[in-house]
């Protein structure tokens, strides 16, 4: 949990203030391949942009390059390809009732989680969807939303519950969807949008101003980052 304690240290006539004491928002990241979401939350946390500690990456993909990331966490390797979904569900549940994590975030992770773990961790998954939900659910966004000739897409950060990409939207980017764009063009300018916001949804939970009331946010706190221009 967030907390910011002031110790004060009575001495003597001296009174002595120690550094405020704060306790980071533990964080697990769970991948399955580039981890370019990963990279950018862990480079705002390390630069103390936003407080909190990634304790542990998790992957069901041995192979993720994502993996390859530097920090001070743990990595682990829960491959999907040698257990069935309950027991691979199993194996995740146990280690992360290990590490007691705050939150549980989701970047780039392909596999969906059944309801054993997100009733477990109700209201602490949350996860980033390339489109502006509750449109374009599911794989395939960018092909789709191209196809269909849709002017206006993006991302979302989302609580994960039961339903695929259904859980309460928290922060979502848009970006307009250009005439004869490709899916990679799409595809790269809504990954530098995701890569802004779902750091900024961390810090929002360290601080608490999140909060989650009958499957409604009760406080959104719109993301007002701007954006630079380009020159
Ligand atoms: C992102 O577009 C994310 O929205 C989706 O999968 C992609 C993964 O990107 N869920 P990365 O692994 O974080 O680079």
């Amino acid at each position: 949990m967030y907390q910011q304690p002031l110790i004060i240290c009575h001495r003597k006539n001296t009174i002595k203030q120690f550094k405020k004491i704060v306790e980071d928002l533990k964080i697990v990241v769970l991948i399955s391949g580039k981890g370019s979401n990963l990279k950018a939350i862990a480079k705002e946390c390390s630069k103390k942009n936003v407080p909190a500690r990634i304790i542990s990456i998790i992957s069901n993909n041995p192979n993720a390059s994502g993996l390859q990331i530097k920090g001070k966490f743990k990595k682990k390797v829960i491959n999907d390809k040698l257990y069935d979904k309950k027991c691979f569900e199993f194996r995740l549940q146990n280690y992360l009732a290990k590490l007691k994590p705050d939150l549980i975030c989701l970047a780039g992770f392909m596999k969906i989680l059944s309801s054993l773990i997100i009733k477990k961790w109700k209201n602490k998954i949350i996860n980033v969807h390339p489109s502006l939900l509750p449109s374009f659910k599911g794989l395939k966004t960018h092909e789709r939303v191209i196809s269909e000739g849709v002017k206006k897409s993006g991302c979302t950060i989302h609580f994960v519950n039961e339903t695929l990409d259904g859980g309460p939207i928290i922060a979502q980017g848009s970006t307009m969807v250009k005439k004869n764009m490709t899916v990679k063009e799409l595809q790269k300018k809504i990954l530098k949008i995701e890569h802004i916001i779902y750091p900024e949804v961390i810090k929002l939970f360290a601080k608490k101003k999140i909060t989650i009331k009958s499957s409604k946010i009760k406080e959104k706190t719109p993301i007002t980052k701007k954006r630079k221009k380009k020159k």
